[in-house]
């Protein structure tokens, strides 16, 4: 059917389907594919078809929905206020379509789109925010713009100005370098950002798409010395929080692992200024996966455990109990111990781990310039220096370290 205009360009709507029955005739990938969103948008969703994917059997044994394993019947759709046919009959198809229409429901036809009473729109959530692209048919095109859309939204290309966050600071994980590994909301709320304090490790990426008007605070270039500066660092967040301004405090990693961040959060919450967590993927476990190491491995590591090697196993402020470390059998994941691996591989193998265990050292990963080192607890250290391995760096220590699939 076309439209006054000539063509069948469809009015888009939003329905609030809570509580309000929608009946999806065909239990296939299609279906899989719609049910997620009509589920997380509160309908009381009946499935009805001979067959269904294990993936639309969890919803049901799940409670999500119901499910009737049986050919469709005329009459199925009483009650429902939206339908949806998508068996890979044509004629079901059809006949659901048919009932639809005498009973006045919208029904979406999936094999046919023309033929039903609805189409479904390429769709996306972002912040609260429903986005809907229709494009005559054409689904490439409208998914195309839709991902579009989300990525300018995600990146602050396009801005909704309703969306500024109130004054305060966001202490965001920006990931262990890629630009692209920071979460959806730490990238959206670095594109609302005033002022952006960053760490040395923060993606140098992400600072080069920043606007022209963002301040932008290199914490690594604040003049102190190590106490003094965090102390700087605390006093711009809050003095620019205190000025109304939206302040990200940009991180490498995650936060909270070995990166002050909770200090931050108290030296904040201290002064009252409101503050917003955003996780971030930390190096600790995506520098090993990014060079193809898994810092687990069925029948193989039962453990994985994070170490700071900022000081010494000697030294007097060290916390690391080094001889448990070393009656472990599974991955040990040695972060800032580059300049002191020679002195960790030695306590480890005077402690009972076998010399001939894999150490294999990752320097900037997941950037350009990875680079991976193959050795072991014998020969770590003499290869890092050989190989002038420098900052920023990790050390996986265990059987796993050894693993080299070439993924391709
Ligand atoms: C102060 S810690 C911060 C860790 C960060 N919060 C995280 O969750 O990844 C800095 C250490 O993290 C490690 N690191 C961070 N990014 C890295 C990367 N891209 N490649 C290798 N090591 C990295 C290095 O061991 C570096 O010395």
């Amino acid at each position: 059917m076309t439209n006054a205009a000539g063509d069948d360009s469809n009015y888009l709507v939003g329905l609030n389907l809570i509580d309000r029955r929608v009946v999806v005739v065909g239990g296939g990938t299609v279906a899989q594919r719609r049910l997620g969103l009509l589920v997380a948008s509160g309908a009381d969703v009946h499935v009805v078809a001979r067959e269904a994917t294990p993936a639309v059997e969890g919803m049901a044994t799940g409670g999500q929905l119901t499910l009737e394993l049986r050919d469709y019947a005329d009459g199925d759709l009483d009650g429902a206020w939206y339908a949806i046919a998508c068996t890979d009959e044509p004629a079901t198809n059809a006949a659901v379509v048919a009932e639809a229409e005498r009973r006045r429901i919208f029904c979406v036809r999936a094999d046919s789109a023309r033929e039903g009473t609805a189409v479904t729109p390429a769709s996306a959530t972002y912040d609260g925010m429903s986005l809907g692209i229709l494009a005559g048919g054409d689904h490439r095109r409208s998914a195309a713009v839709r991902t579009a859309l989300v990525e300018a939204l995600q990146s602050g290309a396009v801005t909704d100005s309703a969306e500024r966050p109130a004054a305060g600071v966001a202490l965001v994980g920006g990931g262990p370098g890629d630009p692209d590994l920071i979460s959806v909301r730490g990238r959206r709320l670095l594109a609302h950002a005033d002022v952006v304090v960053a760490d040395r490790l923060a993606p140098p990426e992400l600072l080069a798409e920043l606007a022209p008007h963002v301040e932008v605070v290199d914490a690594a270039k604040i003049p102190y010395g190590r106490a003094m500066a965090q102390e700087a660092i605390n006093a711009a967040l809050i003095d620019n929080a205190k000025a109304g301004k939206f302040v990200v405090r940009l991180k490498g990693g995650d936060p909270f692992v070995f990166g002050r961040g909770y200090e931050e959060l108290e030296a904040c919450a201290a002064a009252g200024v409101p503050v917003t967590v955003v996780p971030g993927i930390t190096s600790a476990i995506s520098v090993p996966s990014a060079a193809g190491i898994p810092v687990t491995h069925r029948g193989v590591t039962h453990e994985f455990v994070v170490v700071s090697g900022h000081v010494a196993p000697d030294h007097p402020d060290s916390l690391v109990d080094w001889s448990a470390l070393a009656r472990l059998k599974g991955t040990i994941v040695l972060l800032m111990a580059v300049e002191r691996i020679a002195a960790f591989a030695d306590v480890l193998v005077e402690g009972g781990r076998p010399a001939e265990t894999p150490a294999t050292v990752i320097q900037e990963g997941t950037l350009r310039t990875q680079r991976v080192l193959r050795a072991d607890l014998a020969t770590v250290a003499a290869r890092v220096q050989e190989e002038g391995i420098r900052p920023p760096a990790i050390v996986v220590i265990g059987p796993v370290a050894g693993f080299s699939v070439d993924a391709g």
